[in-house]
């Protein structure tokens, strides 16, 4: 005999029927309650390409369908993340106007993100929640393996939950750069346009090796404008529901 277990969105609790065998590999349980756990999508893309607005734009829809969403971000406003910044405005306390190793960066974005990890999107998804962050692993892997081994930046980060779904904005790097030179002539140290290309080859070169382990990643043309932007990312955000 088989039972169907009711599941509701955003990881609220579900009746248990003691005995039925339950398929659950993302389901937790608490309580002597049955727990789905939450979902985790991370927007990626070069500067410019709308990572922050495309994943607001994603969680307030994730919301209007009912679940309960955690909306977060990298570099993160907690402390390594705060030096990061500094360090992409070349105001690293000790080494100001320098632009500091890209070893460096590649092991202040690890340490960044194992605190994300511990402290803000693994408690949120066992909680049930949706986590969507505007940057996370893939961002290592694309920025940093253009100073460093793509292999040792992996390594780093070995410890990452990974995403249930990335979105990759892609963007020619002299569009993107024109879009946010629009707004502030302050660049960061990523911030021009060849390092902007070389950058955008990496993101596409890794999400080909990240897709052929098995990752879920989808590539929208971020040259639309950002409502076809919008839709394309709903309907990929679709599959998850
Ligand atoms: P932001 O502009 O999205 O706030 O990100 C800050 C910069 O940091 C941006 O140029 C991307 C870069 N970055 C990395 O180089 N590696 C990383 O792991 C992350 C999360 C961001």
């Amino acid at each position: 005999m088989s039972a169907r277990i009711p599941r509701m969105r955003g990881g609220v609790f579900a009746c248990v029927v003691p005995g039925v065998p339950v398929d659950c590999r993302s389901e937790l349980w608490m309580d002597g309650a049955l727990m789905s756990e939450g979902k985790f999508i991370v927007f990626e893309g070069i500067d410019g390409s709308g990572t922050t607005t495309q994943s607001r734009f994603a969680a307030e829809w994730l919301r209007s369908e009912g679940l309960d969403v955690v909306e977060t971000f990298e570099p993160t406003d907690r402390a390594v993340g705060r030096l990061i910044r500094l360090a992409l405005s070349r105001q690293l306390p000790g080494r100001e106007g320098e632009e500091v190793e890209a070893e460096l960066f590649a092991l202040l974005f690890a340490a960044d993100r194992l605190d994300h990890m511990k402290g803000v999107i693994v408690p949120a998804l066992e909680r049930g929640r949706w986590v969507v962050s505007d940057r996370c692993y893939l961002s290592s892997f694309a920025y940093q393996s253009v100073g460093c081994e793509l292999d040792w930046v992996r390594a780093l980060n070995r410890h990452v939950r990974r995403a249930d779904l990335t979105v990759l904005l892609d963007l020619g790097a002299q569009t993107a750069y024109q879009r946010f030179s629009v707004e502030r002539k302050d660049h960061d140290v990523f911030e021009t346009v060849e390092k902007m290309a070389a950058i955008r080859a990496s993101y596409l070169r890794v999400a080909d090796i990240l897709e052929r382990e098995g990752e879920q990643i989808v590539r929208i043309d971020a040259s639309q404008a950002i409502d076809v932007v919008a839709a394309e990312v709903r309907d990929a955000l679709a599959g998850l529901l």
